[in-house]
C-alpha cells in the first residue's frame, strides 16, 4: 500500500490556499492513502470561539470537504485531514476526516484536548473506533492523543492495522513517543504534523515538524524536517500489522494481563 502525508506551513485562516497547496503537493503520486495535519487549511490558534465558528465547517460542507472528497475520487484513495467541525448544538470539536473515495466518510472528534484547544473546543464524543478501507482496517488519533497511551492501545485492540495521526506538535516528545506506540501495539503509524509559528490569541507557538511514519516493529520509514513544508511517501505492508508476535514465544496481545492492570 502506497502512502502519502504533506507536512504543510498553513497561512492562518487562508483555508483556500491552504487547501490548494496541500491538493497541489500530492497531485503527482498515486497512493492509497494521504494524510494531512490537524486544522490544516484553518491554522491553530483561534482568537476564540466565534472566530473558529466562522472557520469552522458542518460535516460535508465547505470548500476543504468538497476539495478532498474531489481528491479521494480522483486519487481512488482514503484521505484523512483534521478540520474544526461545528455541530447543530454551538458546539465546534476538533475533528479528523476520513474520506473514501465513494464519498462515504468517517469523523473522529480529538479526545484529549491540548492547553488552551479547550476554550474552543468541545471534548470529543466519538471515542475511538476502527473502520475498513480496501480490506484494512484504520484508526484516527488526533495530536495530544499521544501522551494517552490508551488512544493507540483502544484503537490497536480493535484491530487497527494503520493508525492516521493528524498532529500541530509543540511539544518536542511526540515523534520518540510514536516509535513506541507503534512498537507496543504492532501497528503503522502516520504521524503528519505541520510547520511554522503562530503569534495570535495572546500566545507564540513554534510547530516543531518532524512528521513520521512508523512501522509496527519501530522502523521509522521516513521523517520530515523541523523547517520544510512538503510530501513525504511510504510503500508498507499492512498484513504485518496482523502478526503481534514478537518471538515464538511472546505475543503482544495474547501475553497482556489486563487482570494485573
Ligand atoms: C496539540 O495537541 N495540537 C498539541
Amino acid at each position: 500500500m502506497k502512502i502519502s502525508l504533506y507536512q504543510n506551513n498553513p497561512v492562518f485562516g487562508g483555508i483556500k490556499d491552504n487547501v490548494d497547496s496541500a491538493v497541489a503537493a500530492v497531485k503527482n503520486g498515486q497512493y492509497e492513502l494521504i494524510v494531512f495535519p490537524e486544522l490544516f487549511a484553518t491554522g491553530y490558534l483561534f482568537e476564540n470561539k466565534q472566530e473558529a465558528w466562522a472557520l469552522a465547517d458542518l460535516p460535508e460542507s465547505g470548500y476543504t470537504f468538497e476539495s478532498m472528497k474531489k481528491l479521494s475520487h480522483e486519487k481512488q484513495a482514503l484521505i484523512v485531514y483534521g478540520f474544526p467541525e461545528k455541530s447543530g448544538d454551538g458546539q465546534i470539536f476538533n475533528s479528523a476526516m476520513a474520506i473514501s473515495p465513494d464519498g462515504s466518510f468517517q469523523i473522529y472528534q480529538k479526545t484529549h484536548l491540548f492547553n488552551t484547544e479547550k476554550n474552543i473546543f468541545s471534548p470529543g464524543r466519538t471515542g475511538f473506533s476502527v473502520f475498513d478501507f480496501k480490506g484494512v482496517k484504520i484508526g484516527i488519533m488526533i495530536c495530544f492523543d499521544w501522551r494517552f497511551p490508551e488512544a493507540a492501545r483502544k484503537l490497536a485492540l480493535q484491530g487497527a492495522q494503520i493508525i492516521c495521526h493528524p498532529s500541530n506538535l509543540v511539544l518536542p516528545h511526540c515523534p520518540s513517543a510514536m516509535v513506541i506506540r507503534a512498537l507496543e501495539n504492532g501497528v503503522y503509524t502516520i504521524t503528519v504534523d505541520r510547520i511554522g509559528d503562530e503569534n495570535r490569541a495572546g500566545q507564540s507557538l513554534h510547530f516543531i515538524g518532524h512528521s513520521r511514519i512508523v512501522a509496527p516493529d519501530g522502523r521509522i520509514l521516513g521523517e520530515s524536517g523541523e523547517s520544510e513544508s512538503g510530501q513525504l511517501e511510504a510503500e508498507i505492508d499492512p498484513l504485518l500489522a496482523k502478526n503481534k508476535a514478537v518471538n515464538p514465544l511472546n505475543d503482544l496481545f495474547n501475553d497482556r494481563r489486563p487482570e494485573f492492570y
